[in-house]
């Protein structure tokens, strides 16, 4: 008997209904059960969270089930984990990792360093260097420490090539530290804090901005050189229905060029396109159907060793950053794999044979 995607859902939908394995987040469809995603992948299948998610009824379910990796969205940077007073919090954190530790889950820790986030207490040291650097070197020390032997791997240093790509960004730690020196020394403190975490930087609209791409993966190469302890590579791919096709595809051949592992770090499609666009909603789901695939087809043609994870960039679409109006979002968009109620869309039955695949 030849197992083909359709036989391999088939049969775990059988078992898992003829034992009862159903729980929660099964939700029974008129396709029956939902497989869970995380068993499908052949490699580690992830979202992001914020601790307070897990208190809306059928999120936990759902994380637990269809993920293996979670990516810290807020509780994990500076503008949640630094007070005003300089005191640090870490109740966010410690629940988010108590929650992987009891779901057998990978904690991404993101983020240790990244230019939007400048806190009060670090701006008031801005220009006296010495107390600059103590700050600094004490802050990733503290927090990559505390999450040793529970986070996997951290973002070390977010975004830092500027959004029209051909420049690297200037911020409170660049200014302090010099364009090179924050980035060393946010790599070599976060090593030493923690040598057994997996040392990564991340960066958006790679697939969508080759400057960009360029520019972030001449830094990498350049510091790899200097013998910058860095381990892996993220690409957010927060993107759109009207991304070309081929251009994740490409963008992945050329982030794992340089051989290191690779974090799909982010993904979302967001159904509001940044172009023009076809404005029917089918042919919006149809490309976002799509883009998930070739972003999936692509990253499991990586070797194996450069498969860190892929990431979708939240559960429900009721909770995605996309719908944040405050953020710039819309409030009808529908990025992610289930919807406001947490049912699987046409989307997760898609993501469910490529990966069964
Ligand atoms: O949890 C508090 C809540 O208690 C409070 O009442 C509310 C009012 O301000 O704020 C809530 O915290 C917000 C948090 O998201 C949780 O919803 C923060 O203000 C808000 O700044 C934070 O936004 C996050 C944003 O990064 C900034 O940190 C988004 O959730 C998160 O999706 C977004 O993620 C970024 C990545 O870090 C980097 N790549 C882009 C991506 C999307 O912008």
């Amino acid at each position: 008997m030849t197992f083909n995607r359709r036989t391999l859902i088939g049969s775990a939908l059988a078992l898992a209904a003829c034992d009862g394995r159903i729980d929660a987040a099964a939700q029974p469809t008129s396709r029956g059960p939902a497989p869970a995603l995380r068993d499908l992948a052949p490699f580690p299948f992830g979202t992001q969270l914020i601790s307070d998610e897990l208190s809306i009824p059928g999120v936990a379910d759902l994380a637990r089930r269809h993920f293996d990796q979670v990516n810290t969205g807020f509780e994990l940077k500076m503008e949640y984990i630094v007070q005003a007073d300089g005191r640090l919090r870490f109740d966010g954190g410690d629940r988010l990792a108590a929650f992987c530790r009891a779901n057998n889950q990978v904690l991404h820790g993101h983020t240790l360093v990244w230019y939007a986030d400048q806190p009060a207490w670090f701006e008031r040291l801005d220009g006296s260097r010495r107390a600059f650097e103590a700050a600094f070197d004490g802050y990733i020390s503290e927090v990559a420490g505390r999450y040793a032997g529970r986070a996997r791997a951290w973002d070390v240093v977010n975004e830092p090539v500027t959004d029209e790509g051909s420049e690297l960004r200037e911020s409170l730690w660049s200014r302090n530290l010099g364009q090179d020196g924050h980035f060393v020394r946010a790599f070599e403190q976060a090593r030493q804090a923690d040598p057994d975490a997996i040392l990564f930087t991340n960066d958006y609209h790679l697939e969508s901005n080759p400057t960009k791409r360029r520019t972030f993966l001449n830094l990498v190469e350049r510091m790899v050189r200097r013998g910058v302890p860095i381990d892996g590579i993220g690409t957010q791919c927060h993107v759109s229905v009207d991304l070309p096709r081929g251009a994740l595809t490409q963008s992945m051949r050329d982030i794992a060029s340089l051989g290191l592992p690779v974090h799909v770090s982010e993904f979302d499609c967001s159904m509001i396109p940044d172009g023009v666009f076809p404005a029917s909603r089918r042919d919006r789901e149809t490309a976002q159907i799509r883009l998930y695939e070739e972003a999936l087809e692509s990253y499991a043609s990586l070797p194996a060793a450069q498969q860190y994870g892929f990431t979708v960039w939240g559960v429900r679409d009721a909770e995605s950053w996309l719908r944040r109006t405050d953020y710039g979002g819309d409030a009808s968009d529908t990025p992610l794999l289930f919807d406001d109620e947490g049912r699987p869309k046409p989307v997760f039955w898609s993501v469910a044979e490529t990966l069964g695949g």
